[in-house]
């Protein structure tokens, strides 16, 4: 038995942890954020995949027989690549889910227009995993792409807020909007955004719902775990969360609890 393991390359999985644990709240939860090599958006396939798998691995040694890749761009660079080759290896009886299917088999539902707008890393972006997946649920949706590279690093670094910080986000909002007038849905396609949320609500027309991943994720853990009871069975429930970053812990604390409004205490590891 062990904990469900959450794998951000940051603070971001923070906001999907949040999510699952009100779904959850009786299950154990291993949080890892890769704070140190931050942000992953910028980095190629072939890091991003190997970052994510060292990732996994960590999760798997320390006891998690469930990880959530709470990461868009693993989700997208790295999921299928260990679900299919590396699994075998480091965890045959072990699973691996990521964030991007549960939200893409929902989009169509969201939009009357049928034109989304999405905001994510440029590795998200790139890969198209979103507009791939979009279309396998619903065919007649538009989704209209937009990376921001810059917001990681502004969230990572608690600039989110500054005058630049809000510059950088409105010119990216902006540029999405201009690709459809008739875009009445925005996902943010990336974990980090939803600490932003109310900012990027507030600066588009009314008419556009910013949507954020969390309860979608958490409701589909919540539907996984109850079509899967041997994972289920193996899942440890103490009600407790740990917290591990490759970054100093103090700064982890400090911005961790300022973003979900809760005190942490994290460890530091090393990864890789
Ligand atoms: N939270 C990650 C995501 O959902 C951010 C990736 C990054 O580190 O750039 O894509």
């Amino acid at each position: 038995m062990g904990p469900i393991g959450v794998f951000d390359s940051g603070y971001g999985g923070l906001t999907i942890l949040q999510d699952i644990k009100k779904q959850l709240p009786e299950y154990d939860f291993l949080y890892l954020g890769d704070n140190a090599r931050a942000p992953y958006g910028t980095r190629s396939f072939e890091v991003v995949y190997k970052f994510t798998l060292e990732a996994v691995t960590e999760l798997f040694n320390r006891g998690c027989e469930l990880v959530i890749l709470a990461c868009n761009t693993s989700s997208a660079k790295a999921l299928r690549s260990i679900q299919q080759n590396d699994l075998k290896m480091i965890g045959p009886d072990k699973r691996v889910l990521g964030v991007i299917r549960p939200s893409t088999e929902i989009i169509g539902d969201l939009t009357k227009s049928n034109s989304v707008g999405l905001l994510a890393t440029e590795g998200t972006v790139s890969s198209n995993s979103y507009v791939i997946e979009v279309k396998k649920y619903s065919p007649s949706t538009k989704i209209y792409q937009q990376a921001c590279p810059m917001w990681v690093p502004l969230i990572e670094s608690n600039k989110q807020n500054s005058h630049t910080g809000r510059e950088f986000i409105r010119e990216d909002v902006e540029n999405l909007l201009k690709k459809d007038p008739k875009m009445d849905v925005i996902v943010l396609g990336c974990t980090h955004y939803p600490i932003i949320k109310d900012y990027i609500q507030s600066i588009v027309p009314d008419h556009v719902k910013v949507i954020s991943q969390g309860n979608i994720v958490a409701e589909r853990v919540l539907d996984y775990l109850n079509r899967h009871p041997k994972i289920e069975s193996k899942c440890s429930k103490s009600a407790t969360s740990t917290y591990l970053t490759t970054e100093s812990t103090d700064e982890f604390d400090t911005n961790a609890s300022y973003y979900i409004g809760e005190k942490i205490v994290s460890v530091n590891i090393k990864l890789g």
